[in-house]
């Protein structure tokens, strides 16, 4: 059996995401990775295993949105005509989870969609492009709960785009 690597991200200083958030956060992701290779060794792992999973994973491309340094949304990106103020109105949905957007290899379409938790409404067979982490822990320290817009500025402000095209021209088999 393979069992899962807990990734290591280097994130610059963030503007509006404190050091303290970010080293935090990364300890809960490695609590992730642990989880998920407990449950892959034990003989019948139970229906905890896709949260624990998809936790893994969705911090895994979170972090990398982060690490070097914001680059900018190119007017030419396909990811340019996807409606990020819609976007935002879905991150600011109440309860914890994911906004994301995936890409849709069969309709061949990027599409939006709120994830609960970290794997309840899940697309099946599409790829995330880009995941938005909602969950309190990602701003309780730098914000109350009623400043969740300003976290979620800050997300873009900080966000590395070229990861995102990285991830579309994956999945759209442009690469
Ligand atoms: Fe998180």
């Amino acid at each position: 059996m393979k069992l899962f690597e807990e990734k290591k991200f280097n994130i610059p200083k963030l503007e509006g995401i404190s050091e303290k958030t970010i080293k935090e956060h990364l300890q809960l992701y490695a609590g992730y990775v642990k989880n998920v290779n407990e449950l892959l060794q034990e003989k019948n792992y139970n229906r905890r295993f896709p949260f624990e999973f998809d936790g893994m994973r969705n911090h895994e491309i979170y972090f990398s949105h982060l690490e070097g340094g914001p680059t900018p949304l190119l007017t030419e990106s396909p990811l340019s005509k996807v409606d990020w103020e819609q976007f935002k109105t879905m991150a600011l949905t109440r309860g914890v989870g994911w906004a994301t957007l995936y890409y849709d290899q069969t309709s061949k379409q990027l599409i939006s969609a709120w994830v609960d938790e970290h794997h309840l409404g899940v697309l099946t067979g599409l790829s995330p492009i880009l995941v938005l982490d909602m969950w309190e822990h990602a701003y309780f320290t730098d914000y109350t709960p009623a400043e969740k817009k300003k976290y979620i500025e800050a997300f873009f402000a900080n966000l590395n785009w070229q990861t995102c095209e990285d991830n579309f021209l994956e999945a759209s088999g442009g690469k």
